[in-house]
Order: C-alpha cells, then structure tokens, then sequence
C-alpha cells in the first residue's frame, strides 16, 4: 500500500508535529510530508528544517484562499491532514476536502474547556481553576464549529490538589506525546480508501 502524506497544521512549539514526524516517518504507514504554518517566526518552523520536512508559511488571510492552500495539499499528494496546535479556525473547503481526514488534538477532556479562546495555558488554568480532579487530552474530528466534532479518543490523568497550572499543562503534555500518534496510526488503519485530491 502506497504510504499516506500527511499534512500537519501548527503555530507554535511544535512538540507535537516533531513527535508525529519522529513516530510516522520512520515507518511504512504514512509520512509527515508537509508542515503549514500560519507564523513566519513559530518555533515548529525550526523542527522542521531539522527534521526536513517541507514546510509553508499561510497566513491567516491565505488560509481562507483555496487557491493558495489546495495546490499545497495537491503538491505533496496529501491524504490526511492532522491539526496540532493550529489556532486558526478551518475553513469550510478545507473540510469539505478532507472529510472524515482531519482530525485535531486538544488539551482538556472535551467537552469542557473546549471552544473559542480556549487554547495552551488558558485550558490548563480554567481547569486549576475549577478545581478538578483530571484533565486529559481529546483528539477529534474536524468540523466547522470549534472543537465540536465527534471524539475520537480521550486519555486523562489524575491531578492532585497542589498541582498547579503548569503542573497540569506538564501532566497533560506527556498525555499527548505517548499516545497521539498511535491514536493517528489507528484512525489511519481504519480508514478504507484515501481519496486523491
Ligand atoms: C497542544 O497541547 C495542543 O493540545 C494544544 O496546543 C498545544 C500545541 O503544542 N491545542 C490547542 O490548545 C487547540 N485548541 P505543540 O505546539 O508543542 O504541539
């Protein structure tokens, strides 16, 4: 079976896009093929030139282009499209090209903490600040409502009174890395046909 190019969408660290393209390019599933980033100075920029994986800068006001965004999508023949910190909402072709093939990581256990504004450290501190006593990582698919779409898988760990917000963010981050890109390879696996674009 030909290997699936994935593309993943980011504006930050990139913690997460290093670790999909360290677990997914070194084995014969997919690829890590492309990073599109919406920030000409985010940090994930720097991970992939030292991974080489192409990468493309779209900003916010591209992203809504189709026209700028599809050819890139068509240049690296992309078949699932995986949103790893992205802030920007989707846009509407974008789903519509990539239905049931794009998926989004988020940080609480949605649906709480889920939806505008809630992003990184925010989520982490509305949860210290409910005093709960979990969190967990979401991963989902994409629709056009903000962190709406159907769950796919959940894992969530324990928290302690004294944590703090970056204790919880500490807690919730090693959630992502273990289990993200197997969550991904499973989805991948289940997944009958990938559609060319
Ligand atoms: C991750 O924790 C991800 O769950 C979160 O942004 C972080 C990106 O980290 N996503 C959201 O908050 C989306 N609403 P990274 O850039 O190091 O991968």
């Amino acid at each position: 079976m030909q290997r699936i190019n994935i593309a993943v969408f980011a504006s930050g660290d990139g913690s997460n896009f290093e670790n999909l393209a360290t677990y997914f390019n070194a084995g014969v599933l997919a690829c890590v093929s492309l990073l599109v980033c919406n920030k000409s100075d985010a940090y994930v920029l720097e991970r992939a030139r030292r991974l080489g994986v192409a990468s493309a800068v779209v900003t916010k006001a591209e992203l809504q282009q189709p026209e700028v965004v599809m050819p890139l999508m068509r240049r690296y023949d992309i078949g699932f499209v995986v949103l790893a910190g992205f802030l920007p909402l989707m846009p509407d072709y974008m789903i519509d090209a990539f239905p049931q093939r794009m998926v989004n990581i988020h940080p609480s256990l949605l649906p709480k903490y889920g939806g505008k504004g809630m992003w990184g450290h925010h989520v982490h501190e509305a949860v210290k600040a409910a005093g709960e006593t979990e969190t967990g990582m979401t991963v989902h698919w994409v629709t056009p409502q903000c962190d709406a779409g159907t769950v796919i898988a959940q894992r969530r760990v324990a928290l302690a009174p004294e944590d703090t917000a970056d204790d919880i963010a500490r807690k919730e981050h090693l959630l992502e890395m273990e289990h993200f890109p197997k969550i991904i390879e499973d989805v991948l696996n289940s997944l009958s046909d990938i559609p060319r674009l």
